[in-house]
């Protein structure tokens, strides 16, 4: 049986995302400890959908620190504000496609967080570029996480709708990112660090 996917979410709506990522929350704990964000930082979260992930960020920079995100769907940015202000969080919010969004007024960020969102854009090499010929200072993290294709493909996306790590590498490396440092993680993800 083939499940139902759409890169837009449609099929699963912005409440049943949320509950995944409530899921996986001691994920979004990998990533901050592999990233090193700290107290202080400033922190651009990509795609954030309905931001349980954005609020445990804001926790890790606290109040000395910055979180703005960019997000391409209205819905899933009511949705966050929603959740975000009933919890008391301060963070900028921003609507636009991160394929062509101009970041540079945004800019200096510590920390660019990319997770499980390249596999729903239309192109993941755009919007790789972009961030690439969009971020002046050379040590901005940007930290990919996505699902595995080799993985098992108990929950998540279909395996054939996943982006294997393979295929990413190659696209960052061809695009002049430096590669940090990759890995699998739990929940069938890897990610893989990179900075300009
Ligand atoms: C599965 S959610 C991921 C949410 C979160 N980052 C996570 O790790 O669970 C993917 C999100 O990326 C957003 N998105 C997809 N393409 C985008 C783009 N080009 N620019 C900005 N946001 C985009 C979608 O609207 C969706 O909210």
């Amino acid at each position: 049986m083939t499940l139902p996917f759409d890169k837009n979410l449609s099929h699963l709506g912005w409440e049943e995302v949320k509950k995944r990522q409530l899921h996986r929350l001691p994920l979004a704990d990998e990533w901050i400890d592999i990233v090193q964000m700290k107290p202080g930082h400033s922190v651009l979260d990509i795609g954030p959908g309905p931001g349980v992930f954005t609020i445990r960020y804001a926790e890790a920079v606290g109040d000395t620190g910055r979180i703005t995100v960019l997000e391409k769907s209205r819905e899933a940015i009511e949705y966050l504000v929603k959740y975000v202000s009933l919890l008391n969080f301060q963070i900028r919010v921003l609507i636009g496609d991160a394929e062509k969004t101009d970041l540079t007024g945004l800019s200096p960020f510590h920390i660019i967080m990319l997770t499980d969102i390249l596999h729903h854009t239309d192109s993941p090499t755009k919007l790789l570029k972009n961030i690439y010929e969009n971020i002046p200072q050379k040590n901005t993290r940007v930290l990919i996480s996505e699902f595995d294709p080799t993985s098992k493909g108990k929950f998540g996306p279909p395996l054939d709708k996943r982006l294997g790590d393979e295929y990413l590498l190659e696209i960052v490396k061809n695009i002049g990112f430096t590669v940090i440092s990759s890995n699998k993680q739990l929940f069938e993800h890897y990610y893989i660090v990179i900075e300009k």
